[in-house]
Formats: C-alpha cells, sequence, structure tokens
C-alpha cells in the first residue's frame, strides 16, 4: 500500500492526485459538505477535542489512527478495500465475466439509484442523532456517539465519490442533493421511513445502531458483492467502520439491561421506575419499534427490483461467493413470510423476487444472537424474564403485512385488539415522557448515568477515567 498522507485534506488510496477533474469535483464539495455538518451536525461540542478514530488506509492491521480531534477538523478520507486480482461478476445473468471497472452503460441508471439510496442514510443517521449530545449518559458514551457521527460522514464521503468518479454531471448533482434533503422534513425527506423517524433519547440512539446500523451492514454486504467492483470494494471497507457502530448498540443495551438487573435484585422489584432503571417491559416496546422499522427498510417479501439487481450483478446476496447453488437462482425457491386468510405462514416463492425476505432472515439471525446475549445478562441475575424479536409481521408498513395488523407474537389482530394492545406492545406517551427524563447528561470521566451500567473497558485500552472530550 502506498503511504497516506494523514495531513492531506482529503486522504485517499484512490489516487485523488493524479485524477484532477475528481480532485476538483471533490474539493468543491468539501465545502458544502463542512457547511451541512455545522448546520445539521452534533449540535454543541465542535470546538472540543474528542477522542476518535480516523481511518488512514486499508491495512487490516493498522487501518485506524486514534488520537484528539475537534469534529469539524476531522479526515474524512475515501478508501476502499484493496483490488481482487482477476475478480469476476459472481451471480446473475453476467456471471463470469471479469468485474466491471466501469459503470456499465445499461444499468446506469440502477446503479446510480444504488449508491443514491445507500448514501442518504449516512448523512440522514447523523441529522437524527444530533441532539443526543446534550443528554449523554457519559464521557464514555458521548465520545462513541461521535465516532458513529463522524464515520457515517465518512460514508458519505465514500458515496460521493463513486458518484462523482463514474456517474459525471448526473452524479455531481446527486452528490449534491445528498447535502439538501433533509431527517424528518415534510418537503425534502430523507429517501427511506427509518431514517425520518426522530432519535429522542439514548435508548433510541442505541436500538439505532442495533437495528438501523445492522440493516446498513447486510445492505453494504450484499452491494460488496457487486459486480461493479469499486462499489464492492468502497462497500467491504466501511463495513470495518460499521462494526463499531453495531457494537456501540449492542453493548449500549447490554449495559441497561445490566442496570436494570442490578436495581431488580438490590430492591426485589420489577418496578425499577422507583429507583431510576428503565423497566424490562418498556426496553421490550422499545425493541418492537425499532426492530419493525428496520424490518421495513428490506422492502417487499416479494420484489421484481430485488430480482432485477441480482440478475443485472448489481447486488448479491449477504455472503454470495460463499453459497454452493448456481447464483443465478432463476429455477430455485425460497420460504416467504405472508399471509393466508387471517393467518401469517410461510411458504416457497421463487428465490429471485424474495431476495429481501433473504436478506431479511440474515439479518434476523443476527439480531437474535444480540438478544440471547442480552438475555444471557438477565439469566445470570437469576431473574425470569426474556426480550424477544417481534414478529416480521408486526408493525410493518411495506410488504405483505402492511396492511394488516399483528401482535408482536405474530397472530392476525382486530383493529379493536391493536388499539388496546398498543399500550403493551409499543412505547407510550409516558413510557417516552419518562426515558426522557431519564436523559440528564453526566460530563465527569469514569462516571455514568442512573439507568445505564459502566463499560467493562475503555476504548483503544483506555482507563476507566480517561478524558474522553476535553471540555475545557
Ligand atoms: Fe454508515
Ligand atoms: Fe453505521
Amino acid at each position: 500500500m502506498a503511504g497516506l498522507d494523514y495531513n492531506e485534506r482529503i486522504p485517499n488510496n484512490v489516487g485523488l492526485a493524479e485524477n484532477r477533474r475528481l480532485q476538483r469535483a471533490l474539493e468543491d464539495w468539501q465545502p458544502k459538505f463542512l457547511e451541512w455538518w455545522h448546520d445539521m451536525g452534533p449540535a454543541g461540542f465542535q470546538a472540543r477535542d474528542v477522542y476518535l478514530r480516523t481511518a488512514v488506509s486499508v491495512d487490516a492491521q493498522g487501518w485506524a489512527r486514534f488520537g484528539y480531534v475537534k469534529m469539524p477538523d476531522y479526515r474524512w478520507g475515501i478508501f476502499l478495500a484493496e483490488p481482487e486480482a482477476g475478480r469476476l461478476v459472481n451471480f446473475g445473468a453476467h456471471l463470469g465475466q471479469p468485474a466491471w471497472q466501469e459503470v456499465p452503460g445499461e444499468y446506469r441508471g440502477t446503479l446510480r439509484r444504488l449508491i443514491v439510496t445507500q448514501g442518504d442514510t449516512e448523512p440522514a443517521s447523523v441529522e437524527q442523532q444530533r441532539h443526543l449530545g446534550r443528554t449523554s449518559p457519559s464521557l464514555y458514551d458521548l465520545r462513541n456517539l461521535f465516532q458513529v457521527n463522524v464515520e457515517e460522514g465518512r460514508h458519505l464521503w465514500a458515496m460521493v465519490y463513486l458518484l462523482d468518479a463514474y456517474f459525471g454531471r448526473d452524479g455531481r448533482e446527486e452528490s449534491e442533493a445528498l447535502l439538501q434533503r433533509r431527517s424528518g422534513d415534510a418537503d425534502k425527506p430523507r429517501i427511506l421511513g427509518a431514517f425520518n423517524e426522530p432519535t429522542p433519547d439514548w435508548m433510541s440512539f442505541f436500538l439505532f445502531c442495533f437495528f438501523t446500523d445492522r440493516d446498513g451492514k447486510y445492505q453494504l454486504a450484499s452491494l460488496a458483492e457487486s459486480g461493479f467492483d469499486p462499489l464492492s470494494r468502497t462497500c467491504r471497507f466501511m463495513l470495518t467502520e460499521e462494526a463499531h457502530h453495531l457494537w456501540v448498540g449492542e453493548s449500549g443495551i447490554q449495559r441497561i439491561v445490566q442496570r436494570t438487573c442490578e436495581l431488580m435484585r438490590e430492591h426485589r422489584t420489577d418496578d425499577v421506575r422507583r429507583h431510576g432503571g428503565i423497566d424490562l417491559p418498556t426496553i421490550q416496546k422499545y425493541i418492537n419499534f425499532h426492530c419493525s422499522v428496520s424490518f421495513d427498510l428490506f422492502g417487499s417479501e416479494v420484489s421484481t427490483n430485488a430480482a432485477n439487481f441480482y440478475t443485472m450483478g448489481l447486488k448479491g446476496r449477504f455472503e454470495e461467493t460463499k453459497k454452493r447453488d448456481d447464483h443465478r437462482l432463476k429455477d430455485d425457491s425460497y420460504p416467504v413470510s405472508g399471509l393466508d386468510g387471517d393467518r401469517a405462514i410461510v411458504s416457497e416463492q421463487p428465490a429471485l423476487t424474495s431476495l429481501n425476505e433473504r436478506l431479511r432472515d440474515d439479518f434476523v439471525a443476527d439480531c437474535q444472537r444480540g438478544l440471547d446475549r442480552w438475555n444471557r445478562v438477565i439469566r445470570e441475575h437469576g431473574i425470569e424474564a426474556k426480550l424477544t424479536l417481534p414478529h416480521r409481521g408486526f408493525h410493518r408498513a411495506i410488504g405483505n403485512f402492511a396492511e394488516v395488523r399483528l401482535s408482536p407474537d405474530g397472530r392476525l389482530v382486530t383493529q379493536a385488539e391493536w388499539d388496546a394492545g398498543q399500550r403493551e406492545w409499543m412505547p407510550t406517551e409516558e413510557d417516552r415522557a419518562y426515558v426522557a427524563s431519564l436523559m440528564q447528561p453526566v460530563a465527569e470521566p469514569a462516571k455514568f448515568a442512573s439507568w445505564i451500567a459502566a463499560p467493562a473497558r475503555g476504548i483503544n485500552g483506555q482507563a476507566m477515567d480517561f478524558q474522553y472530550i476535553k471540555l475545557g
């Protein structure tokens, strides 16, 4: 790997210095990005030194550097995973052809749309999380929030690089539009539903990282299989950073569950609210909400778009090259969830149009492993309770279940039962108000809010009382 200059304006391993046209396009976009970061990035703390990791290469042994940096000075670089010699298109109609180094003309519009849709989620999540800095349960958590935020910013850079480098004028227009849409805005919303929901409190933030960033992981993993090689390499490196976001979510909820269990044991009660904790039923309701909106992000169970992306060789399955089948799927079937009269059932459907459902299955299995770890914490405290994922038909706005009402355990219910069940299934106004009341900032090193346990260890091996953010 060529030496990378950390002091470059745009650190990169794509030979930016030798590509004047691209360099000009990105240098023209950079101040607009910074303006967006200023207006829509984290509220407050922009002048503070934050202990952040920065991607500086794609070397698996040392791809990141930790150090204090003011967020607006963060080096949002462009990094693609190393090319694989002789890489092929590994699925679809072009199976076995050399992977594309340029955009195939016939797929230009489709590919651009895929990249824009992925790119749009990156700034959206930063916008959704911009007020959380005011209520952080610790300096450690505040640092983790900002780490996620700057890396989502870098993921936006990654997609803008593809648009500017490979899509000419349309690409530059899309790059601008990515900075103009706003999460939750009625007139110019972000493209996908879950990215227009507010992230009002830290439990929502952790669950967003757990569920919604995990949708991101599976979308990126499918795009990492793409026959369009620059997209594949970009996504492969983004997944390296994404793993930390998922960990922030999972470990955050695990620490909440741990604190809740400690309070339950200490006070011999399920009602930990009186002791400043978040009771398990409330955690379950938040899980139901965030999981269901993330299910929608995978799209309809039966989708000709998904089939086309696959046949075109643009978006594969999770771990496509590890699968042992014909990688064309024309004659295969796949079990898909849907309705039969008043029952949720699973039936065999053509594999090609079922690719969204298959990816959702990969996601569910991954989520369940996280829930198992949370449930282990509950068990270790000798408590009889279990957190569960809602049925995939619960609270859906897209796909086979969009027109009906299902309970979290998968029963079709009437509108009256649905209305009555809401108090037990989804966060109520009171639940949200209670959680909001707990959101008091804690800014002293090694101190944590009442509702969350301390982590087992510090970031990058730092001591527990490390000053993750210099508050002056
Ligand atoms: Fe991201
Ligand atoms: Fe992420």
